[in-house]
């Protein structure tokens, strides 16, 4: 009987509910009120999220796929084979998986713990390996788990698809990026491969975030849904607008909540008037230029990018290497 390989998990990461409840509120009663993107995916915010990206005006998710059909052997050419694959991506594995039989990795590294064990059933030989864990403040794993999960002799490709990038502050992405150049390891051939949404024509960004079937509104409005479960707030859904606008001299597209008339919301222990039209920030997408992007990259560390386009230059795909 042939005994078939098992992902393994490490769990690292527990939700503090009174902390994340404190971070909401202290976002929901600042002079302008703000609230972090990963508050956005709940449950239904990330199927939500995987609807966006099938929208025939969300560009970036199918334009990257394309990106990496007509220049995955190019990208195969710079990028280590027998390395250990870490997915940054959020969420779903697929984007990964669809360039194992291109990029050949020897283990694969993710932070989910279900998709895994399907896919170790398509992909037998190869070693999987979950870690419960929030990275996005960093990438740092205790000294026992690293040797563990991420062998010494071998290269290390870590993959952030999806201009998740996008979601950072110009200054928290350079941070981010910092520690992921430190994540690469000592190992000669280590990169990052990493897709980043590009600025284009307002009309066409404006569009890709406040869509004709308004899915990417009911993505911004569940935020209210969720806060009421993790805070007892009161928000009535039906009093919010989705706004989505693009702030050129940010390069960033806004993402807001808007209220239709004057309102208060209540929660244990507080409440706050918002006047008709005052509005909650709920998330940045920033959209880079190619020359601006690479230079984020050399500031972070990285030695060399190369990058790869779509024919409208919406999105690109860069290789940029630790060493
Ligand atoms: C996950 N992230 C890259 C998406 C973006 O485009 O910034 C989230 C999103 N927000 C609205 N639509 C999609």
């Amino acid at each position: 009987m042939t005994v078939s390989k098992q992902p393994t998990f490490h769990q690292l990461f527990t939700t503090d509910h009174d902390a994340v409840r404190a971070e909401l509120l202290t976002g929901l009663t600042a002079p302008t009120a703000h609230t972090s993107p990963k508050f956005l995916y709940d449950a239904l915010g990330s199927r939500l999220f995987e609807a966006i990206t099938e929208l025939p005006e969300y560009y970036p998710t199918r334009t990257e796929a394309t990106i990496f059909e007509r220049h995955g052997a190019a990208m195969a050419g710079v990028v280590p084979a027998g390395a250990t694959l870490v997915d940054l991506g959020a969420g779903n594995c697929n984007k990964a998986a669809s360039l194992f039989g291109t990029l050949h990795p020897s283990r694969y590294v993710a932070f989910l713990r279900n998709a895994l064990a399907c896919l170790q059933r398509q992909f037998p030989a190869m070693d999987m390996v979950g870690l419960g864990l929030d990275f996005s403040a960093g990438l740092a794993l205790p000294a026992n788990l690293a040797s563990q999960v991420l062998p010494a002799d071998s290269p290390r490709v870590l993959f952030y698809p999806g201009s998740s990038i996008g979601n950072f502050t110009p200054g928290d992405a350079l941070a981010f990026l910092r520690s992921v150049r430190t994540a690469c390891g000592p190992v000669a051939g280590s990169g990052l491969l990493i897709g980043v949404d590009l600025v284009k024509d307002t009309a066409e960004l404006e569009a890709a975030y406040d869509d004709a079937l308004g899915v990417t509104a009911a993505f911004n409005l569940n935020l209210l849904l969720h806060t009421n479960r993790t805070v007892g707030t009161d928000f009535n859904v039906r009093e919010w607008l989705h706004v989505a606008l693009f702030n050129a001299a940010e390069s960033r597209i806004e993402m807001h909540l808007q209220a239709r008339h004057t309102l208060t919301v209540h929660w244990p222990g507080g409440q706050r008037t918002f006047t008709g039209g005052e509005r909650i920030h709920t998330e940045n997408s920033y959209k880079w230029t190619l020359p601006r992007f690479q230079a984020l990259l050399s500031d972070a560390g990285f030695a060399a990018s190369q990058a790869w386009t779509d024919e409208g230059q919406r999105f690109a795909v860069c290789w940029a290497r630790a060493l």
